[in-house]
Order: structure tokens, then C-alpha cells, then sequence
């Protein structure tokens, strides 16, 4: 991530996650590296919570969190180039602990004194770390270990009053400590999991040097969210529209926890999820979790909507007007119900989550979501307050927060699955029930040999896409002429950039063999094998 992504506005995030003061938590100050949400999920992981704000927060935003502990990032700059990112002093003079990786060791050791240069060499990737004084920060650990470097500059001296505790490779000095200023620099990386005791140095500086308690977990996370959206809510109504995915799943969850049956969740089954998809979300909260659910059929609705269109944008944009109008249908009936007119309903639940937070800026509601994420969101123009229990926690924690309730493992564990669902994977061509119909036959079969096989988890989004194309075949003496399946399968952190799964040969014969075998209309199938960039995850 880049700096200028991280420009939180602090006042906003903190007012809205305003989580952690009671049990303390540390801030993560960003200057740019790119592995910096990394280290505050590793915090996490740790059991403490962590906020990542931009390096140029002000002293008082940082103080007032009251922090535990201070972490200062990596980043690209030299620390003597003219306009790097600089370290405020008086953070120093907080009083509390300040841990600094790469950059930000860098940056602690050059404002205090040391000695900082561009080495003749850098050091990228693994590199074998000698410890030569453990000091609090590495005892215990083996005196020989493996770690993960990326940096160019080096520090040649630890600044006066410090202890060098550390070289690797090609660092001199790659790690140093004052324990009586309870400031602590590291050069590797030890939130990536190349670096095999980073987790243990993360937790060491957490817990004996910060003194914080490791209390920060799902079921934690479960009650503060309860408290929370019981006192924003008190007695009003509250609606939610599902989508079946994990984000809106876990955060309706939290929201029936909280207030019950004054939450009223809105499924609109626009015909363009996958197969049985609208009956387990269902089964799942009408009949599992008792939650209040209008299920709306409007596969009709949306079909009719979607006629004679083929350009992808205007299909885009068709399925988002149309759901709008759904969900307002339905809305102002619960409105209604709920005692009439717009003060019926006050509240609406979001699944924001805290990276769209980060890289939102910090900002509020529809505006901190990408515009295609908004389909099948939120309305625009409807009046309500936003209750939000997602937007302190990222997407792992969602999983958990969503395991810790219950919600069945096949919700908690869904790929991501596009808002305007099947009509953008039915390319080049209209959406029509038919074509959705052998596309959604197709993508259950890959779905089901995916799931067999143990890979459905290890990949970011496995599907079908159905090009408006048909080829000449030949089955049992006959000459068919089918559609083409396409199988798209591909591995991803982010979805910002992806890789083909390399999924087994034996495996793809298998599910080629099912598609053509029990789809009579398809005779033909081909792997997408394109990554991203250069190619998008989905075809439209
Ligand atoms: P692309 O195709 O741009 O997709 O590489 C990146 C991620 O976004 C999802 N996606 C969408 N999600 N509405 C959504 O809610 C959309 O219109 C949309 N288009 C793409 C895609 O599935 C992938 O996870």
C-alpha cells in the first residue's frame, strides 16, 4: 500500500471504532510500506488490538487512544532523501513504547543519533539473522534464525545508549533496543511468515515491553459489537439487505445478537445467484437463526430488466438500479409495519469492512465503497443512520467473529461473489434464463469438484464463464453443436492482482468430463490461464 492510500480521517475511525480504549491498543503509523495492514492483523493475531493511521496524525490522535504501543512501519523513502516521511519527536516523549521495522527503524535510528546509509548491496528476501545481545526484544529466541529483509538503506550504528542485538546478510546492525527509553528497532520483517519467530518478537514486544493483555479475540470482539450497536440502535428498527455473503452474513448476525427482532434482514433473489445459493441463506437465518427475513423473488424482475442487453457496464448498472428499487419496495413495507412513514425504519446495516475504511480514507458510508461494490448495496438516496459492526475488524476477523456465532462453515468460507452475480458471467451476449440456467449447472459442478478435491479455501474465486459461443463436437456418432464452458480459477490476497490456480490435471479431466456428460447443451471446455493484470478476475 502507498502512503497517500492510508490518510485516515482519525477523528472518523476512532469515533466509530472506539473499541479498544478500556483494554488499550497499539497504533500502527503507516509510512508507506507494503506490508502494513499486515503488521496490524499480526497485532491482532497477537490478541491486541491495533489501528493503522497514516505516519502524519497528529500527536493529539495518537494520545488520544491512549495507546499501549507505538509501531512505526516500513516504507519506500531514504531517511536523508529531502521530503521523506520524518519522525514526529515528541512521539518519543509519549511514554510509551515505540517499536520501528525497516523504514521505521531506519527513521528511529537516524533521528537519535545512529548511522544510516545506502549499502553497496541491499537485501531483499530470506536472510540469516545472527543475535548477539537477545535483550528483551529477542530472549529466548535461537542465536541463528532465518528473516525477511527488504531494504536498501542499512544502519551501520546503533544511535548512543542503544544496544546492537542483532546483524544479519548483509545489516550490520539489524536490530537494536533501549530499554530504558522502551525504544526498540527492527530491520526484518517479522510480520510476514518468512520470518519464522516474527510472530514470538511481535508478541515479546506486545507483552513484556507494552504490558498489554492479550484479550482482543472473536468472542471478545462478539460482545463489544453487541454493547455497541445496542446503544446506537436502543429501540429502533433496523434493516439489513443479505446478500449471502461473509460480510453482510456476520454483520446481520451481530445486529439480531444484538437487538433481536427489531432487525429485519431484505434478501432479494435476483435469479443470478448460483445454484441453491438463495436457499441456504434461507435455511440459514430464517430457519437456523430465527432472524426475521423478507426473502423477495424478483428473478422475473431483473430478467425482464436485463433484456436485449449486452454491453457488461449497462448490465452492471440495470441489476444495481433494479435492486434499489427492490430493496426501497421493500423497505418503506417494513416502514410500514414497523409503525409508518421514514421513522420507521432508522437504521440500515453496512458490511463495511476496516480495509475499505484504510483505503477509503476514513471517510463515511456509501462513499467509502468502491462504486461496483455498491451494487447490491446500499441506496443512495434513502435516509439512514448507518450501523456498521465490520468496520473495525478485517476479513479474517470477520470469518472468525462469523464461526464464533455459528454461521454455517459454507457461509463463513464464501469466495467472494460479484453483486451483479451470473448476468456478468453469461459474456458477450444477453443474460437470459436460458443461458443463466446452463451456466449455473456448470459453475455447481465445478464447485462440487473444487469442494471434493480440499481446494475450495485455497483459492480466492473459482466459477464459469459461458461466452456467447458455440462450437461443432462430436458425442456418440452424432455431430453436437454446444456451448463453450470456460473454467476460471485463481489465487489472490486482495483481488487487486491474481495468478491461475495450476489445479491438477486429473482434477479439470474430471470436471470437463461431468460438464459435457450431464449438460447436454455444452460440448466444449476451456482454463482461463490469464492472470491479473494483465487479464480482470472476472470476464465482464
Ligand atoms: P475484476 O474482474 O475487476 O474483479 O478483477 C475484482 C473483484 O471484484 C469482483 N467484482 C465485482 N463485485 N460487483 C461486485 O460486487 C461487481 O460489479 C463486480 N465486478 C467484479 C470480482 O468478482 C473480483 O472478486
Amino acid at each position: 500500500m502507498t502512503s497517500g492510500a492510508a490518510t485516515a480521517d482519525v477523528a472518523v475511525a476512532e469515533g466509530r471504532n472506539g473499541l479498544a480504549q478500556a483494554r488499550g491498543e497499539v497504533v500502527v503509523l503507516d509510512y508507506g510500506g507494503q506490508y502494513s495492514q499486515l503488521i496490524a492483523r499480526r497485532i491482532r493475531d497477537c490478541g491486541v488490538f491495533s489501528e493503522l493511521l497514516p505516519h502524519h496524525v497528529s500527536i493529539e490522535d495518537v494520545r488520544k487512544r491512549r495507546p499501549r504501543g507505538i509501531v512505526l512501519s516500513g516504507g519506500p523513502a531514504s531517511v536523508y532523501a529531502p521530503g521523506a516521511p520524518r519522525l514526529e519527536r515528541e512521539l518519543l516523549e509519549l511514554g510509551v513504547p515505540v517499536l520501528g521495522i525497516c523504514y521505521g527503524m531506519q527513521l528511529l535510528v537516524h533521528e537519535l543519533g545512529g548511522r544510516v546509509e545506502q549499502a553497496d548491496v541491499g537485501e531483499f528476501g530470506r536472510s540469516d539473522l545472527t543475535i548477539t545481545e537477545p535483550g528483551v526484544l529477542l530472549a529466548g529466541m535461537p542465536s541463528e534464525q532465518t528473516c525477511w529483509m527488504s531494504h536498501r538503506d542499512t544502519v551501520f550504528e546503533a544511535p548512543e545508549g542503544f544496544t546492537a542485538l542483532a546483524s544479519s546478510t548483509a545489516s550490520p546492525v539489524a536490530a537494536v533496543e533501549s530499554q530504558e527509553r522502551s525504544i526498540y528497532g527492527i530491520q526484518f520483517h517479522p510480520e510476514v511468515v518468512h520470518t519464522p519467530y516474527g510472530q514470538e518478537i511481535l508478541t515479546r514486544f506486545l507483552t513484556e515491553v507494552c504490558g498489554c493483555e492479550r484479550t482482543w479475540s472473536p468472542s471478545s470482539i462478539v460482545q463489544e459489537q453487541i454493547a455497541r450497536i445496542r446503544k446506537q440502535v436502543g429501540d429502533g428498527q433496523v434493516i439489513c439487505g443479505l446478500s449471502g455473503g461473509v460480510d453482510s452474513s456476520v454483520a446481520a448476525l451481530l445486529v439480531h445478537r444484538a437487538v433481536g427482532d427489531q432487525l429485519t434482514c431484505v434478501f432479494v433473489d435476483h435469479g443470478l445467484m448460483r445454484k441453491d445459493e438463495g436457499e441456504q441463506v434461507i435455511g440459514a437465518f430464517r430457519d437456523t437463526f430465527k432472524v426475521p427475513l423478507v426473502a423477495v423473488d424478483a428473478e422475473q424482475r431483473f430478467l425482464s430488466k436485463l433484456k436485449g442487453i449486452t454491453e457488461p457496464e449497462a448490465k452492471r448498472k440495470a441489476i444495481g438500479e433494479e435492486f434499489i428499487r427492490v430493496f426501497e419496495e421493500e423497505a418503506s413495507k417494513i416502514a410500514g409495519q414497523a409503525g409508518g412513514g421514514a421513522e420507521g425504519v432508522r437504521f440500515l446495516v453496512q458490511g463495511t469492512l476496516y480495509s475499505d475504511v484504510i483505503e477509503s480514507g476514513g471517510g463515511t458510508g456509501a462513499a467509502t465503497i468502491k462504486s461496483h461494490h455498491n451494487v447490491g448495496g446500499l441506496p443512495e438516496d434513502m435516509a439512514f443512520e448507518l450501523v456498521e459492526p465490520l468496520r473495525a475488524l478485517f476479513k479474517d476477523e470477520v470469518r472468525a467473529v462469523g464461526a464464533e456465532l455459528g454461521l454455517p462453515e459454507r457461509l463463513v468460507w464464501r469466495q467472494p461473489f460479484p453483486g451483479p452475480g451470473l448476468a456478468i458471467r453469461v459474456v458477450g451476449g444477453e443474460a437470459t434464463k436460458e443461458r443463466l440456467d446452463v451456466l449455473r449447472e456448470a459453475d455447481h459442478i465445478l464447485q462440487e469438484e473444487i469442494r471434493k478435491a480440499g481446494l475450495y479455501r485455497e483459492l480466492w474465486q473459482s466459477f464459469c464463464v459461458l461466452p456467447d459461443v458455440r462450437t461443432v463436437g462430436v458425442q456418440g456418432d452424432e455431430r453436437t453443436y454446444g456451448y463453450v464452458v470456460v473454467i476460471r480459477a485463481v489465487t489472490s490476497d486482495d483481488a487487486m492482482t491474481a495468478d491461475w490456480a495450476r489445479l491438477p490435471y486429473d482434477l479439470l479431466e474430471t470436471i470437463a468430463s461431468r460438464m459435457i456428460n450431464e449438460l447436454r447443451e455444452v460440448n466444449r471446455v476451456v482454463l482461463d490461464i490469464t492472470s491479473k493484470p494483465p487479464g480482470t478476475i472476472e470476464w465482464e
